[in-house]
């Protein structure tokens, strides 16, 4: 069975743990991976983490994808509302992939509303903190097993 999951964080999650916790709560990076890991492992998935801050960088990370994953589960910061680039560099993937955001960006700022991952993901979770990241764990199993 298809279990592997990519789990990408793009531009400024590196400093979670330091930003405003009332948007991203208190985890780090790492202890959010170990977390992620954990939610992971609960359903039979592995997972495999990659955090960069420089767009051309993720672009290429998901050139590779397929070599490494079956699925990919993204909080691509704020990429999410502007790198056509990066969306392009998903869909060429081909796999399935699920969008999380830590905060709820529909309730904050009118830019964050626009994501450029729509139509191309198979699901969004954004506001439910780490939870979100087992509720997209849970979509991206259910798209591998179909
Ligand atoms: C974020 C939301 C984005 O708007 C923001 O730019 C981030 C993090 C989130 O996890 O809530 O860097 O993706």
């Amino acid at each position: 069975m298809k279990n592997r999951v990519a789990v990408l964080h793009g531009v400024n999650l590196d400093t979670l743990g330091r930003r405003d916790p009332e948007h991203y709560g208190t985890l780090t990076l790492n202890e959010l991976e170990v977390q992620i890991k954990r939610f992971a492992s609960d359903l039979g998935l592995e997972t495999i983490f990659f955090q960069t801050n420089r767009e051309g960088e993720f672009v290429e990370y998901l050139h590779r994808l397929n070599e490494t994953a079956d699925s990919a589960l993204l909080n691509a910061g704020a990429w999410t509302h502007y790198s056509y680039a990066i969306r392009d560099a998903l869909e060429i993937t081909g796999a399935p992939a699920v969008e999380v955001h830590l905060s709820d960006v529909a309730a904050r700022e009118s830019w964050r509303h626009h994501s450029v991952f729509e139509g191309l993901v198979v699901g969004v979770v954004s506001g439910k903190g780490a939870d979100g990241y087992r509720e997209a764990l849970e979509m991206l199993k259910a798209e591998l097993e179909k």
